[in-house]
């Protein structure tokens, strides 16, 4: 491995170019009105695929899908096919008065690369092509076979990715799945997710009138919608307790006690936490009496409303307002149904509304969750490229987010293994202002990447499972 190795590391200058030239491209997926940027940046994907040394690479559509960037090489016979999984689409910059340095121009900073996109999720195609372009610029072949795919609209719930994977199933059938989208739960601590929450989110509509009316003279006698609305929402308050939903938790699995073992021999310091979530002094964690909060925020279900509008402050003026929405989104667990979920909150939410306003729901999605069983052949050869890759024990983590291909396309390959190996840690601020990945960490990917590849290479049989 030793010419492998040191080629990730003359060549580290060059892939953080490869890197910048990702970050610079604004392929902003959530709002619609980047899709030229989302084109530059799956061509560019493309292009950088073809130097690894990637082969049959082209830009795929699917259906109204963005571009996805796929290429792949097949030269390794008897060998595992290795599908590797990475988004090249980004969230908007958000707040660009808080940004310390310019989102799409990638600045290193305190041994951290910062920039849109850095962390989630463009240093993963970074990644997964320095260890390919590592075998094939010293060895001329990889030890497993690869097929890549980028995608493009991750950030938007993969909308097309189900039939995507339908289409193309013969041409992207594979052994074993790596998808780098996930956390390292502390810097230098590698980190393998063995399981992930899902959604079920729905639209909360309550409407009391046609029109909003004068508060003056209808004040007291209109049933006023924006406060009917926090009325009804204000049901869910859990305080330190559980969510009050009939049969909610019917359903959840209970966490054994060897994960919660496992869980509570993980680094974890609450002042750690409340720096990390910028949790205000005097505010108090909102978890289940004596929950910890990797158990609560990877095994237990919760529910945010992530948005609500009834009028804007600015502008506001004196009337009674006739209409108030919002959005209440759901992460579910093991084993909750996402339909079933969405159906019990709509049930909860619409019974008995103050002043008998109308209640209406629009449902948002449904995303399953995932959980495997973290052995097996390919999980060894994962945890040992880990500990090769970063000197350190590699840690199995839940994650609290929803990547909600991960279960199909596992079922879809007939049971494949799938290993979500970390490249975002606890500072990387994804999906906020100053986003970065940690230099140091980045280096111990791509070399673990590369063991991994080496190590199921060398699987009796080509066996990974
Ligand atoms: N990379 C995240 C998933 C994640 C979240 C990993 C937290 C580690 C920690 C992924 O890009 C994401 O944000 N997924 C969305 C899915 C949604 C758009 C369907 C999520 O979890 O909200
Ligand atoms: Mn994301």
């Amino acid at each position: 491995m030793k010419p492998v190795l040191d080629w990730l590391t003359k060549n580290y200058p060059t892939l953080i170019r490869g890197l910048a030239d990702l970050v610079a491209i604004p392929s902003i997926s959530t709002d619609g009105e980047h899709q030229k940027e989302i084109e530059q940046s799956a061509a560019l994907t493309c292009e950088q695929m073809r130097q690894a040394g990637l082969e049959n690479v082209e830009v795929i559509c699917c259906g109204e899908s963005n571009p996805y960037a796929y290429g792949e090489w097949l030269h390794a016979p008897g060998k595992p096919t290795v599908f590797l999984y990475a988004h090249h689409d980004v969230q908007p910059t958000n707040y660009l008065d808080q940004w310390q340095s310019e989102p799409w121009t990638l600045t290193s900073r305190a041994g951290r690369l910062f920039g849109r996109g850095a962390a989630d999720d463009k240093g993963a195609i970074t990644a997964q092509l320095a260890a390919i372009s590592a075998f094939l610029k010293t060895r001329g072949s990889l030890p497993v076979n690869i097929k890549m795919l980028v995608e493009g609209e991750e950030e938007v719930g993969s909308r097309n990715l189900q039939m995507f994977f339908r289409q193309y199933k013969d041409r992207i059938k594979s052994d074993v799945i790596v998808v780098n989208d996930t956390e390292n739960i502390e810097v230098g601590l590698p980190s393998i997710t063995y399981s992930l929450r899902g959604i079920a989110a729905v639209q909360v509509d309550v409407q009391s009138a046609k029109l909003p009316v004068h508060s003056g003279m209808a004040g007291g006698a209109l049933a006023d919608a924006a406060l009917a609305l926090n009325v009804i929402l204000s049901r869910l308050y859990w305080n330190n307790g559980k969510l009050p939903i009939p049969h909610f938790y019917d359903k959840v699995r209970p966490v054994t006690s060897s994960e919660r073992k496992g869980f509570r021999s993980l680094p974890a310091d609450e002042a750690k936490w409340r720096r990390d979530l910028g949790i205000l002094p005097g505010v108090n964690f909102a978890t289940e009496k004596n929950g910890h909060i990797y158990e609560q925020t990877w095994r237990r279900p919760a529910i945010t409303v992530i948005a609500q509008e009834a009028s804007s402050i600015k502008g506001a003026s004196n009337q009674v307002l006739p209409t108030a929405s919002a959005i209440v989104s759901c992460r579910i667990v093991p084993d909750q149904n996402a339909k079933e979920v969405l159906d019990q909150i709509q049930k909860f939410l619409a019974k008995d509304p103050p002043w008998g306003v109308k209640v209406t729901f629009k449902p948002q999605g449904l995303v399953d969750w995932w959980m495997t069983d973290p052995n097996g052949p390919a999980f060894e050869a994962a945890i040992s490229a880990m500990r090769a890759g970063f000197k350190k024990q590699p840690a199995a983590i839940g994650c609290g987010g929803s990547i909600g291909f991960v279960g199909p396309l596992a079922k879809l390959f007939g049971g494949a293994p799938a290993l979500l190996i970390g490249i975002e840690d606890p500072k990387s601020n994804a999906h906020a202002p100053n986003e970065s990945l940690h230099e140091g960490d980045l280096r111990k990917l791509m070399a673990s990447l590369a063991h991994l590849f080496e190590n199921l290479g060398s699987l009796p049989d080509g066996r990974v499972k």
